[in-house]
Parts: structure tokens; C-alpha cells; sequence
């Protein structure tokens, strides 16, 4: 891949990771998807030696953002300065190594996304138009993206969103849906005129055919290439880069008040803002990293986000004119967790800061399972018995044992001092051989985004050592040959010294420690699997268990956590598909007395806890109802209250009372009863029909 220029020919590297939304914690899905990839990709790169900046911050604009405020009660900034903070730490806890995080509030993304919003309006690169659009008159406001919800035309789901429906993904426009609701008042909105400025993307599908289609067929994945044809085939619309809304980057331009960006127009900026954050703070210059040609620009990315990526981000960066585009964007499919889809909503997911209180100092099994498990090409599952599986099986057993193995056996035998080789056999010779290739065969799968198939070599690096150790069996030689064994547990010692270095991009806190262990300094990627890389002589340190058993306990904590997820899940979903009775005739529904009455005194039935002993005024008598609502409310509560009778409902005797008809009353969440009552105080007796 990378046909056209040598991965040698870049002088510096711009890795970019999608910015979280901070509306919520970061999950597995996201960790597996984009930020593992790239960060082993950016260390690998750094390792290698390159100039390399690796981006990412936070995505802090959009209506999600907004909804979640007005349902807490708090401000937008009071929810992504709760989320930022702690997405940030939880990423640097785990070892992602970004060079700068960033978020898109802050006044230098503002200022960068204003600049780059004028440069395209002043250049005459922005449609204007005016169009009708959906307008809530209760709340006075347009109703953007997600603040419009209704039923989905391709598969009729009735939770689609104003901009995309998470039933079947594909992406909407608001006058697509059926039915549209205003997600503020639940009213149906009306039509109003409204400005906006839109990026002719039509006008960019020559450029974008010679560059995606051309450019790259044999060098991108081919769901990321397959995604971006079908987009261009298609026919590409202008796309509106503002909306009416309040929460975002202003429209920096005269007449728009009451606007602002489009979150997916100032996100991405955001990795150009993030840039020059990072150049302030180092005082470097960040333009070169975005404007030079010698420069690689990779966006890590999930699939969700390929259109904004591949398609309209790249059109602003051509538009704006003088910015390069993007060389790759490895964009990953999907990862479930135990057999259903992650999601946010439904609790559905394991969060990283979670993971990291409940496995502490284990950034890296998580780190490995989640490489080894990378939907790299289809949507794949992660499970807590794959997780225990690839950390007792291969990290413990293969790499960790090995290590083990070799370190215990250098102090019993050599007292810590590596021995010198002597005479080498074909076996010695050939293992010498194959150790010295893993630095290229590792490069290869990474300089290609093969991180699954990376981290696969790595571990046969392992598997290397390991066998060679055990057919060698030093352990039975030493009485009668210990010049055999120092040769064997030299050979051995360097390819632990290949591991430590081979394995950082992917595993940096064991590198770290084994590091540490063989009291190594650490040496750059074509140097980690030299045959010298621990010379005779050396004292390495007393070894430290890199990896430790993941008990069945701990797993089957986890299980049950989900499970109970699950069950809340289940309990929610059964409230609202109470399925429908059946038919009935007008008639039947006429011989109901339905009236509105007023409750004049209440008290509780002795002995009972759920009964209250009512008096209404139903309009045409005085009368006593025994109502099962005492658990929800007090007798004083009650009183006063005007409130649907079903009034012709047969007497019964309830704990001794006669009681005469029924009060209706609604059933909400957790068993929640709630009364019905007439849109204004009306006269008792009123009939409803
Ligand atoms: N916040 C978006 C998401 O999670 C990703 C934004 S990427 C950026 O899907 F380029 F816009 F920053
Ligand atoms: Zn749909």
C-alpha cells in the first residue's frame, strides 16, 4: 500500500483520532475502533524515529450536547466540562499518547473555525439560501438535527433523529421524516423561513474522484473506499455548514445572528486547532504538519464517520486552498459486546474509566485484547471470556512465561550476568536469523493499518523464544554442558530485549517494566531485535511478574454486571410495548359513564396499605370510591382534586366499604400512578365521551 510515495518519503506524520463527544464516557467500542490503532500507530512512528504529532480532544458542540443539558438541568459547558476532564484522564491513564488534547470550547478552536468559516464565505465558496425549516412555536426556536425526531422512511423506525436513524444508519435530512415531532414540546413543528450558508460539495466531485477513486483505490480499505464511491456515485448536494441554534461556534459574518457552525464543520478544524494549541504550548511551528506536502495526514477514525472525513471535510480543506488532504483514513467497522450492539443509551458498554478501577495497572491487557479483537474489517465481539482467554492463554502463557522463564534462569545460573555465546547451532543460528526480522515484518502490517496481524507477529516473537527455550531444555544441560546453556540463554535474553523494545507501540507498560527488568535503556525500531542488544556482561535486574491469572471470579463479576444491565434494560423496554387488546364496538365503549368528579375528603383504609376511602362529587350524587392509590399519594394530597369516574361500574364491597365506581388513573414508570385530569377545572357531572 501507499503505492505512490515510500512510506520513507514523508518527513513528518499527522495522526489524527476522532474527537469523543464529550457527552458521555469513553467505552471499549471507541477504544478498539480508533484510539488503540492510532496510538500504536503514532508510537510505532515515533519509534521509528519520524516527526510525528498525534492529535485529539474533544468534540463539544452538537444537540446531543444540549439535550442532555436541558434534561439535567444544567449548562452545555457544565456537561462537557464534566466529560472532557474525565475523558482525558481516563486516556492518559491507559497510555494514549496523544502530543496534545485539545477541546473544540476552547477560544483557539473558536478563533481557528471563525478564520477558516470567513476565509471560505470571503472567497465566495458558500452558497446562501434560504429555505423553509422546522420551527417549535412553544419554545421559539429551530428545531435542528436531533431536536426533531419522527419515523425513519427507509425502515420506518419511530425514533429517527432530524439527521441520521440509529435503526438502519442512514443519514437524514429533517423534511425526510415522517411524522416530525419537536423533541422540546412533542408538538408537531411548523415551517418557517431561515438563512444558511452551504459547501457546494457537487462542485468538489471531480477533485474527489481523482483523488479517492483514482488516488487510492489499492491503498484504502475497502469499506472505507466502497463507502466513499457509493457517496460520489450518488451525487453529491450541497450541504449546510450553519444552523439556528445557540450552542457552538458563532457564524462569523453579518445577518447571522442566532447561528452557528455546524458541529461536523467545526469539529474536524478542531485537529487544526488542537495543532496549534500543541505549537503555542512548544513553541514549534504547527503549519508544516498541515500544509506541506512531504507531510502524511492519517484520521483514525470509526465508520460512522467516513462521509465527514473522506468526503466533506477534505472538500473544506480544497476549498479553504491551502491545506493538504488526508493519505489515509483506516476507518474501523463496529465492535459489539457479548453478542449486542455498544450503546451509550442503554448502558450498554464497558466504560474505560471503570475498567481502569477495576483492573488496575492492566491498561495493557485491555490494550492487547482489544487490538487482537480490532473489527478491522467486519463488526466483531468483544467478550470478558475472550478477554480472560487472551490474558491467561497468550499474554501470560506465551510471552510472560517466557520472560519468566529466561530471567529466573540467567539469575540461577549466571547470577543475573549475560552470558557470552559460544558455538552456534543451525537451530541457534536460524532463531538468531528470524529474531532479526521482526522489526520489518511488524513495520509492515503497521505501515498498512494491519494492527490485528502487527500484534499477531509480535506475539510469534514470543512463541519464538518460548519454543526455542523449551526444545533447548538448558534446565538438563547445565551440570554437563554450561557453555550450551549460556549460549541458550543468550540468544534467549536478546529476543526478551526484542520484545521490550517490538513490543511498546502496543504493549508500553510491559515494555516499560521488561525495560526495567533487563535494565535496558530503550533503542530505536530497526535497532530492537539486533543479536547485541544485551551484551555479555550485562546485569540485568530480579525479575517482576509482567502479567498475572485473571481468575474466573473477576469474569464472572463482570458477566453479571452486564446482566443486570441487561434485565433494567429488558424492564424498561416491557412498559412501552404493552401490547394493544382487542377490538372492541363503539357501543361497548358507550356503555361506560365516564364523568369528571371532584374528591372532597380522603383517608386511608386501616389496616390497609394501599387503600384510600374517597368522597366525590360526581355532579349527580355524593358518593364513596375505594381507590388503591395510597402508596403513591396521601390523603391530603388528594383532596381537591378534579379527576376522571368511570361512575356505572357494578358496587363492590372492598374491606368492608361499599364502594361505588373507579377513579382512572395512569401508570408511568415504576409502578408511578398519576392522575387524569381535565385540561381546565370544569363542572362536576361533565360527560366524557
Ligand atoms: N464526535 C464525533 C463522534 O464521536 C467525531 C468527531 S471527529 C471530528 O462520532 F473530526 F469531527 F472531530
Ligand atoms: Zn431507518
Amino acid at each position: 500500500m501507499d503505492q505512490q510515495k515510500s512510506p520513507k518519503s514523508f518527513k513528518r506524520y499527522t495522526v489524527t483520532s476522532a474527537l469523543p463527544y464529550a457527552n458521555g464516557p469513553v467505552h471499549i467500542g471507541h477504544l478498539a475502533g480508533v484510539y488503540v490503532p492510532a496510538d500504536i500507530y503514532a508510537r510505532y512512528l515515533r519509534a521509528r524515529g519520524r516527526d510525528v504529532i498525534f492529535i485529539g480532544g474533544s468534540d463539544e458542540h452538537g444537540v446531543p450536547i444540549t439535550i442532555k443539558a436541558r434534561k439535567e438541568g444544567v449548562t452545555p459547558q457544565d456537561v462537557v466540562d464534566k466529560y472532557h476532564y474525565m475523558i482525558m484522564e481516563s486516556f492518559e491513564k491507559f497510555g494514549i499518547s496523544f502530543d496534545v488534547y485539545s477541546r473544540t470550547s476552547a477560544d483557539i478552536h473558536h478563533s481557528t473555525a471563525s478564520d477558516f468559516f470567513r476565509k471560505l464565505y470571503e472567497n465566495g465558496k458558500l452558497a446562501e439560501k434560504e429555505s423553509e425549516q422546522f420551527f417549535d412555536e412553544a419554545n421559539n426556536q429551530f428545531l435542528a438535527d436531533r431536536y426533531i425526531t419522527g419515523t425513519c422512511p427507509h425502515c420506518s423506525y419511530e425514533k429517527a433523529y432530524g439527521d441520521q436513524c440509529e435503526n438502519c444508519g442512514t443519514s437524514l435530512s429533517p423534511n425526510d421524516l415522517i411524522n416530525p415531532k419537536s423533541v422540546l414540546s412533542g408538538n408537531k413543528p411548523i415551517m418557517k423561513k431561515t438563512k444558511h450558508w452551504y459547501l457546494p460539495l457537487q462542485d468538489y466531485e471531480p477533485m474527489l474522484r481523482q483523488w479517492i477513486l483514482e488516488g487510492h483505490k489499492h491503498d484504502w480499505k475497502t469499506n472505507v473506499y466502497g463507502q466513499c464511491k457509493s457517496w460520489i456515485d450518488q451525487g453529491l448536494q450541497p450541504r449546510a455548514v450553519t444552523r439556528d441554534l445557540d450552542w457552538g461556534v458563532k457564524v462569523p459574518v453579518e445577518g447571522a445572528d442566532g447561528k452557528v457552525l455546524y458541529v461536523w464543520f467545526d469539529a474536524p478544524i478542531g485537529y487544526i486547532s488542537a495543532t496549534r494549541e500543541w505549537s503555542q504550548e512548544t513553541g514549534k511551528d504547527w503549519e508544516p504538519y498541515w500544509k506541506s506536502d512531504d507531510s502524511k495526514l492519517v484520521h483514525f477514525i470509526g465508520k460512522d464517520n467516513i462521509v465527514f472525513h473522506c468526503i466533506i471535510f477534505p472538500s473544506m480543506l480544497h476549498a479553504e486552498g491551502s491545506y493538504i488532504l488526508p493519505e489515509n483514513v483506516p476507518a474501523n467497522e463496529f465492535l459489539n459486546l457479548e453478542g449486542d450492539k455498544i450503546s451509550t443509551s442503554r448502558n450498554w458498554a464497558v466504560w474505560l474509566h471503570e475498567y481502569l478501577e477495576e483492573f488496575p495497572d492492566m491498561q495493557d491487557v485491555l490494550r492487547y485484547a482489544l487490538c487482537a479483537a480490532a473489527p478491522e474489517a467486519k463488526d466483531n465481539d468483544f467478550t470478558w471470556k475472550d478477554f480472560q482467554a487472551r490474558n491467561n492463554n497468550e499474554l501470560l502463557a506465551i510471552y510472560g512465561n517466557f520472560v519468566n522463564r529466561t530471567l529466573v534462569l540467567t539469575h540461577k545460573y549466571f547470577d543475573g550476568k549475560v552470558p557470552a555465546r559460544s558455538e552456534l547451532s543451525d537451530y541457534d543460528k536460524k532463531t538468531i536469523d528470524q529474531m532479526e526480522k521482526y522489526p520489518e515484518i511488524i513495520a509492515k502490517s503497521l505501515e498498512t493499518y494491519r494492527f490485528r496481524e502487527a500484534l499477531s507477529e509480535l506475539m510469534n516473537l514470543a512463541r519464538l523464544g518460548n519454543k526455542y527455550l523449551t526444545d533447548n531444555e538448558p534446565w538438563k544441560l547445565f551440570k554437563t554442558d554450561p557453555e550450551r546453556v549460556a549460549t541458550i540463554l543468550n540468544i534467549n535474553l536478546q529476543i526478551c530485549g526484542a520484545l521490550a523494545v517490538l513490543s511498546e507501540p502496543f504493549l508500553p507498560f510491559t515494555s516499560r517494566k521488561l525495560l526495567e527488568m533487563l535494565s535496558l535503556e530503550m533503542v530505536s525500531w530497526d535497532n530492537g531485535a539486533k543479536p547485541e542488544i544485551l551484551k555479555a556482561g550485562h546485569i540485568i535486574n530480579q525479575p517482576a511478574l509482567l502479567f498475572s491469572k485473571i481468575e474466573d471470579e473477576q469474569i464472572q463479576f463482570q458477566i453479571e454486571k452486564l446482566q443486570q444491565t441487561r434485565e433494567v434494560n429488558q424492564n424498561e423496554e416491557s412498559i412501552d410495548v404493552n401490547p394493544l387488546k382487542e377490538d372492541i364496538s363503539y357501543e361497548d365503549f358507550a356503555r361506560m359513564d365516564l364523568r369528571i368528579a371532584t374528591i372532597t375528603t380522603a383517608e386511608k383504609v386501616a389496616k390497609t396499605k394501599k387503600l384510600l376511602k374517597l368522597t366525590l362529587d360526581s355532579g349527580v350524587d355524593t358518593r364513596t370510591v375505594v381507590s388503591g392509590i395510597a402508596e403513591c399519594f396521601t390523603p391530603e394530597e388528594v383532596i381537591g382534586k378534579q379527576v376522571v369516574l368511570l361512575a356505572n361500574l357494578r358496587p363492590k364491597v372492598i374491606k368492608g366499604i361499599e364502594s361505588y365506581g373507579m377513579i382512572l388513573m395512569a401508570e408511568g414508570q415504576d409502578k408511578k400512578l398519576t392522575f387524569l385530569h381535565p385540561g381546565a377545572v370544569i363542572k362536576n357531572g361533565s360527560i366524557i365521551s
